[in-house]
């Protein structure tokens, strides 16, 4: 008897060790094969989305690809029902329905490929949403800009929009309380394998980057009761730990190893003190640069106002669970930008925390950089520029014309605009092209 109580309590006690580990298998289940927001639209939206294109006369052949390519989506390397990656089947009040998740901006491709957490630089979400809402007879209106320029997003905008029709306990409020919404900060989207390194993380290092509630902002579809996120709460700790999991991909074309080893010499000279150094034993040193000495574009680090971080701090999103990673965490203003890790940076153009910069060429010459450029939003390899690293783009002379449709503009990056300056990061500018040349060889091998 004594025996079997004692087996039993030791399988109790074995049970809550498993539970409480978090996994990455499961979080990658979680990711992948669930919906976290009801269904926003209906698969009729999605069928009928082509009649608000360039007319809408006649449905496009490969509808799947057409449509991928009108908004900037990629094919799911995973079952999903014949969506993209990024649109996902889901229950929804009148059924089966459609709702889009964290891989419409963190699911992306790179040489025809697609990725699971590579940031999404092709997306137009303003056009999807619009689309979308009015072939499903709603209002095509957003409530405020989602997309100003395409491959970057409002993605905060969207967070302290909705957080302010919440409660802190995260209760729906009737009115919504104003946490001012600066919809210009332009955010390309970081690329998920970084995680692992950061204490910090977002683009001014505001949030403690162990922090499980933080990544669950999205799931605040006015669909889901406040209960909903208590619920989630260990499907989340388990994505985390499949995001803490992921590993870049590889350079696929043949490098120079001979130049990446004189690169190599230069960085640790020259950039390492803020991104880190590389190979058998990686140092990272989570560093916060002021605005002062990086001097990009401000808007992103000073577009979250201190009542948004205030209401934020006394929200459910700040307390995590006692004993999990980021026990005392509140965010914080920092008034800068992180220097990111550079693991897998030749897959992650365009570069700067508003995607500002086309190529790491252009990172590292901030005189070459260009004014106004469009590119194909094409993904492949002709697409793909292996000398300067990153994006091939076309260098305009005039803004776009403002006759032009806006899904046509919005494909035109005009560094003028509010929160899409290409200035700062000077440190590359004092190298010789020689120099420059080297460094991007031994940046393709990180
Ligand atoms: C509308 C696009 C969008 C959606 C949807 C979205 N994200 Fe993000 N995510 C971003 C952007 C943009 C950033 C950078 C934010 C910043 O600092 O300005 C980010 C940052 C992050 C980071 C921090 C990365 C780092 O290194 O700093 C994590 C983790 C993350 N998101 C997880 C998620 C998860 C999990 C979901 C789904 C529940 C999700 N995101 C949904 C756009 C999005
Ligand atoms: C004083 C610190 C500092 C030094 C030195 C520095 N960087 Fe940076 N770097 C940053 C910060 C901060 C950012 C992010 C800026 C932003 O997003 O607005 C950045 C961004 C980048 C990016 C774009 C990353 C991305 O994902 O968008 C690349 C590439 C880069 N740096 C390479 C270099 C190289 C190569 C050197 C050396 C020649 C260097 N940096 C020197 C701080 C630094």
């Amino acid at each position: 008897m004594r025996w079997i109580a004692i087996m039993l309590l030791g399988c109790a006690w074995c049970g809550t060790l498993l539970a409480e580990e978090p996994s990455a298998e499961r979080g990658k289940k979680a990711l992948l094969e669930t919906s976290f927001n009801p269904a926003v639209w209906t698969q009729t939206a999605y069928k009928n989305a082509w009649k608000r294109w360039d007319g809408g006369k006649e449905a496009p052949e490969d509808y799947a690809k057409a449509f991928e390519e009108h908004y900037g989506l990629h094919p799911a390397p995973f079952p999903n029902n014949e969506l993209p990656m990024g649109l996902r089947q889901s229950q929804g009040l009148l059924g089966k329905g459609i709702s889009s998740d964290c891989l419409v901006c963190h699911g992306g491709s790179i040489m025809g490929k697609s990725y699971v957490g590579l940031g999404n630089t092709a997306l137009d979400f303003q056009a999807l949403w619009e689309d979308m809402s009015a072939a499903e007879g709603g209002p095509a209106k957003t409530p405020f800009t989602f997309c100003n320029v395409r491959g970057t997003s409002e993605a905060g905008s969207m967070a302290v929009y909705l957080l302010s029709h919440r409660e802190p306990n995260l209760n729906l409020r009737l009115k919504a309380v104003d946490l001012e919404i600066h919809a210009d900060m332009c955010e390309d989207v970081p690329a998920w394998w970084h995680l692992k390194k950061k204490r910090t993380m977002y683009y001014d290092g505001g949030a403690d980057a162990r922090s499980v509630r933080s990544i669950m902002q999205f799931m605040m579809s006015p669909l889901n009761p406040a209960s909903a996120f208590e619920k989630s709460e260990p499907a989340f700790r388990d994505i985390q730990a499949y995001l803490l999991s992921l590993e870049p991909p590889k350079y696929p074309l043949p490098v120079d190893d001979k130049l990446a080893s004189k690169g190599l010499e230069t960085f640790e000279q020259t950039c390492s003190r803020c991104h880190g150094t590389y190979g058998k034993k990686p140092t990272y040193p989570n560093r916060i640069i002021p605005l002062e000495e990086i001097g990009t574009d401000p808007k992103r680090a000073q577009g979250l106002s201190e009542k948004f971080s205030k209401y934020y701090n006394q929200s459910w999103f700040a307390k995590e669970k006692p004993g999990w990673y980021a026990d005392e965490y509140t965010a914080k203003a920092s008034e800068g930008y992180q220097a990111p890790p550079l693991d897998g940076i030749w897959a992650t153009a365009p570069y700067f925390h508003n995607g500002s910069a086309p190529t790491v060429y252009h990172v590292l010459n901030s005189k070459a950089r260009p004014k106004i450029f469009t590119r194909s939003y094409h993904t492949d390899r002709d697409a793909y520029d292996a000398e300067k690293l990153g994006w091939k783009i076309q260098v305009l002379d005039k803004p776009p014309d403002e006759k032009l449709p806006d899904i046509e503009k919005r494909k035109i990056y005009d560094t003028s605009q509010p929160g899409r300056a290409n200035t700062g990061h000077t440190f590359g500018d004092k190298l010789s092209d020689d120099e420059r040349m080297a460094v991007i060889e031994y940046l393709k091998t990180l």
